[in-house]
């Protein structure tokens, strides 16, 4: 099991986040309110720099009555929540067949020339953690780097290496396909059904 950090900083909720907590809470039927546990986790980690200390699953743990045992069973199991702190842009880059393919072997170089850092690292500024994910669900538009929440796709190194230096200035750049590409239809625009009823 993964280690846990002690911080010896106490955790808990801002107002706008325990009222956030109780919707979701809400959400489940009487008896049920333990099974809130997994987007109390995301709140928690939201609200702590994107990862989760002993103390926050002990606060998430009591909130909804849980053994800490419990709580620690889920955030160890699933791997979008991170034991240990990560880097301001957190990039889960996929490894998967299809952007394997298309040529992520690229982008891990890209961040280990430029930035200096392998899988699980994170750089010394604290600007980005690499971790690499199994497929993210966007292979039409493979290479796929996940940053936070959103989606960089169509990578190349080119592309790659400008996002990058966009970041580091924190000028986050759109996300969504970063060559000529509208959301996920062919290069270079369609390629299909092109006549208009009655042409032809
Ligand atoms: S294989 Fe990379 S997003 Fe599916």
């Amino acid at each position: 099991m993964s280690q846990v950090i002690k911080t010896g900083k106490a955790f808990e909720f801002t107002p706008e986040n325990i009222e956030k907590a109780k919707v979701f809470i809400a959400k489940y039927p009487e008896g049920r309110q333990q099974s809130a546990v997994m987007p109390l986790l995301d709140l928690a980690q939201r609200q702590n720099e994107n990862w989760l200390s002993r103390e926050a699953l002990e606060y998430v743990g009591e909130f909804l009555d849980v053994p800490y045992m419990r709580v620690l069973e889920v955030a160890s199991f699933y791997t979008m929540y991170n034991l240990k702190p990560v880097g301001k842009y957190f990039l889960q880059l996929c490894r998967t067949t299809p952007c394997w393919l298309r040529g992520c072997d690229n982008l891990v170089k890209v961040c280990e020339d430029k930035l200096g850092i392998h899988n699980g690292e994170t750089t010394e500024d604290g600007k980005f953690t690499l971790l690499e994910v199994e497929c993210l669900g966007a292979c039409t538009n493979a290479p796929v780097i996940q940053v936070n929440d959103d989606f960089y796709e169509d990578l190349n190194a080119d592309n790659f290496e400008k996002l990058l230096d966009r970041l580091a200035k924190d000028d986050v750049p759109d996300h969504g396909p970063q060559i000529e590409r509208i959301n996920s239809a062919p290069e270079g625009g369609p390629t299909t059904l092109l006549e208009k009823a009655g042409d032809a």
